[in-house]
């Protein structure tokens, strides 16, 4: 497998709840990307928050301000050839599309888990907290997750294992003609 174009990247947009599997599946193409030895960076919602979105919070502003750097940084590196895989929740439609209208080559990859399976994972224990009331406006709990209308893919992850969602994401990309066989 090659990129099809050296001077055309793409940008993996993964979207989800926080749980559903986004990083999980992110990391697993970007092996596959480097298998292939193609130039890859990753994104990461809570790498992002701790540098580039430092000091952001969860208002709808913030996560629409988070989602702008997020996009506009991805364009670079994008459109100097490389594959850039997003992964924070980007809970917000509006904001997606735009990303979507800038970026162009923009592949949307929606980590489907019921909030009930993210719930019972609780990877990192803040959906507890977020039931308890010690986090206030938490995605799916008491803030809103708009879930994408035409996803260039859909990972089933409660169903799927990573590394079938991941190579789903491949073979989309192959089928985009971003990469080659
Ligand atoms: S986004 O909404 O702006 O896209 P992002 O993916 O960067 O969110 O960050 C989400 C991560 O921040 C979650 O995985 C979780 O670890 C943490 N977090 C802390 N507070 C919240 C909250 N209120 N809602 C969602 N995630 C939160």
């Amino acid at each position: 497998m090659k990129q099809s174009n050296r001077e055309r990247g793409a940008v993996i947009w993964f979207t989800g709840l926080s749980g559903s599997g986004k990083t999980t599946v992110a990391h697993l193409v970007e092996d596959k990307l480097l298998e292939a030895g193609v130039p890859v960076e990753i994104l990461d919602g809570d790498v992002v928050r701790e540098n580039l979105s430092k000091g952001l919070g969860f208002s709808k502003e913030d996560r629409d301000t988070n989602i702008r750097r997020i996009a506009f940084v991805a364009h670079l590196l994008q459109r100097n050839g490389v594959f850039v895989i997003t992964a924070a929740i980007s809970p917000y439609q509006a904001v997606r599309e735009e990303a979507r209208t800038m970026i162009k080559d923009f592949v949307e990859v929606y980590a489907d888990a019921p909030l009930e399976v993210c719930e019972e994972r609780d990877t990192k224990g803040l959906y507890a907290k977020a039931r308890a009331g010690e986090i206030k406006g938490f995605t799916g709990v008491d803030d809103p997750y708009e879930a994408p209308a035409g996803p260039e893919v859909t990972c089933h992850t409660d169903q799927e294992s990573p590394e079938e969602s991941a190579q789903k994401v491949i073979d989309k990309l192959v089928e985009s003609k971003y990469l080659e066989l």
